[in-house]
């Protein structure tokens, strides 16, 4: 299931590192010694800059003097420090799977990689965890599950975990539990000067509220406490289908999946997540269309079934999962193709309420006509459950869009090639704005998707206490704004 789903085709490029002599370079002269020991300095033209440096989209391409393997607290606030006592930009990163713009204006700088700290730790009585900021998704959801324990985690099991929380964090569960920041407790950061603190409802409250959605703006995180719960084995299983369909389908699904949004008992367990895209071989005129839907539960009851069975997929695929093999099941598990790289890929993410079928058609009609450097790039039509996600209070958090129901959005994908930067931009921004006009919705564009070209209410919030509150605290713990590398929040 998921084989054909091309995230990207191509071979993985060769990155080219000149190398470059390092005796006398003041990273490792007076950074090096301040280091742990196991910790490790990668330079420009080495195998492991030139691993740490593998992102998810060739597209970003921070610039990077050093990478610095971290493995404790101590060590990232080190290096924080060095490079504001020599003036270098500074960028941590887990996964690599970021698409913001931003992330490329990165010069000379110092990248953190968080990898080296990968502890996790389950405490007070089961009820919470202890997880270190360079734990992935893959690794945190199946030691739980293993564990007899599990929370609410994201769709993707090579991206890290801290960093989707810090954007809100949308994932499996969420429907029961909230979004993935709804499960912070605590967390231990490094600010912008070099300061290890705690951050919590008792402590630095108004940080707590910035960075449960807009966290990449106040620090680097070393450790945070999450809330874990108990499996139910009565829960445990996902039954998953997915079917496949020809264009001409494409009102009557999302017909019948918006009459699933919008009625007044949403079940808690189910999830459909469409895909559109380009498959020649199915189809050579036009894209196709592969929903999946997702029922916590043995199986799925008929009525999410039977109604789509009966337009006439082309294809059909069943089976019974659990939460901790999910993501395998969507291809996004190590060595799955969404987790592949060698491609240049940007997000154009657009928030819904529900499915604007007119404007999934044009969409659906311009995916159809794109030129084939950027034939592989598909729609995404994501709709996790989202009972508990409303629950929250809007105002107890940074994280602005708890009444949207979906996600949807261009995956734009094309060959490693500058060149085609430009062209692919323009293709996002028409995309963008064929998804959401007429929906009567203001552009909303969830942080850990956005492209980077978005305004700072379309991410942030269009209610005006939010920005004035942000850049308060922009103010307060990064006034240099040394943190401007991601959805950048401005001082003023
Ligand atoms: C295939 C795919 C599937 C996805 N699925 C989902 C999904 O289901 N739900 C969802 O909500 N999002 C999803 N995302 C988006 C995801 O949340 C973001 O891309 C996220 O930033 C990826 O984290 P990373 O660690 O892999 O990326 P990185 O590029 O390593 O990190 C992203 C940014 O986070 C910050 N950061 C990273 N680590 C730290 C740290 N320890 N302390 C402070 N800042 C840090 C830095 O600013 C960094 O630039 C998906 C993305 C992809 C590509
Ligand atoms: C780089 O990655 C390759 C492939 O995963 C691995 O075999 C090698 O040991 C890595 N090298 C370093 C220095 O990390
Ligand atoms: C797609 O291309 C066809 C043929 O060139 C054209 O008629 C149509 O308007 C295009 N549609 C979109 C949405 O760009
Ligand atoms: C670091 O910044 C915080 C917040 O502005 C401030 O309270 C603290 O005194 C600063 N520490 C140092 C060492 O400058």
């Amino acid at each position: 299931m998921g084989s054909y789903i091309v995230w990207a085709v191509g071979a993985l490029s060769a990155l080219s590192a000149k190398l470059i002599s390092t005796r006398g370079d003041p990273v490792a002269n007076h950074l090096g010694p301040l280091l742990s020991p196991e910790a490790q300095i990668y330079f420009p033209g080495t195998e492991g800059f030139k691993n740490a440096s593998v992102r998810w989209s060739s597209a970003i391409r921070p610039q990077f003097k050093a990478i610095v393997k971290v493995t404790t607290e101590e060590d990232v606030k080190n290096v924080v420090q060095f490079a504001n006592e020599h003036n270098h930009d500074f960028l941590a990163f887990n996964g690599g799977h970021g698409t913001t713009y931003h992330l490329s204006k990165v010069k000379n700088g110092i990248g953190i990689q968080m990898a080296g700290m990968k502890g996790i730790k389950i405490v007070d009585d089961g009820k919470a965890a202890l997880v270190q900021g360079g734990v992935q998704t893959g690794e945190l959801g199946p030691y739980l599950w293993s564990n007899g324990k599990q929370t609410v985690t994201t769709g993707c099991d090579c991206a890290g975990f801290i960093s989707p929380l810090l954007g809100g964090g949308h994932g499996w569960l969420q429907g029961r539990y909230g979004l993935v920041a709804d499960q912070l407790i605590s967390a231990r950061m490094i600010t912008a000067n070099a300061t290890a603190i705690t951050v919590s409802r008792e402590e630095h409250p108004d940080l707590f509220w910035g960075i449960r959605g807009a966290g990449h703006n106040f620090g680097i995180f070393t450790e945070m406490k999450i809330k874990i719960y108990d499996r139910s084995p009565e829960q445990d299983q996902w039954a998953a289908l997915g079917l496949t369909f020809t264009h001409d389908k494409l009102e009557q699904v999302f017909g019948i999946t918006n009459e699933w949004i919008t009625s007044k008992n949403r079940p808690v367990e189910l999830t459909h997540y469409g895909v559109v895209l380009n498959i020649p071989d199915i189809d050579p005129d036009h894209p196709v269309i592969i929903l999946w839907i997702y029922y916590q539960g043995a199986s799925i009851p008929d009525l999410y079934t039977s109604p789509l069975r009966a337009l006439g997929p082309i294809a059909e695929d069943y089976s019974v999962t659990n939460l901790a093999d999910v993501n395998t099941h969507l291809s996004a598990h190590y060595g799955g193709l969404a987790c592949a790289t060698g491609f240049s890929r940007i997000l154009f993410p657009v928030s819904l309420d529900t499915w604007p079928l007119a404007n999934l058609r044009s969409a659906t009609e311009q995916l159809g006509n794109l030129s084939s450097d950027f034939a592989s790039s598909m729609l995404m039509l994501e709709s996790y459950a989202t009972n508990a996600v409303g629950q929250f209070p809007s105002a107890d958090s940074a994280f602005p869009d708890r009444g949207g129901q979906l996600l949807a959005g261009l995956l734009l994908t094309y060959p490693d090639d500058e060149r085609l930067d430009a062209q692919g931009a323009t293709i996002g921004r028409e995309m963008r704005e064929t998804l959401v006009k007429g929906t009567g919705k203001e552009l909303v564009t969830y942080v850990n998707y956005a492209a980077g070209d978005e305004s700072l209410e379309s991410i942030y919030g269009y209610e005006a206490w939010r920005l004035e509150k942000l850049k308060g605290l922009k103010r307060e713990w990064d006034p240099r704004e040394r943190f401007s590398f991601y959805a950048p929040i401005p001082v003023v």
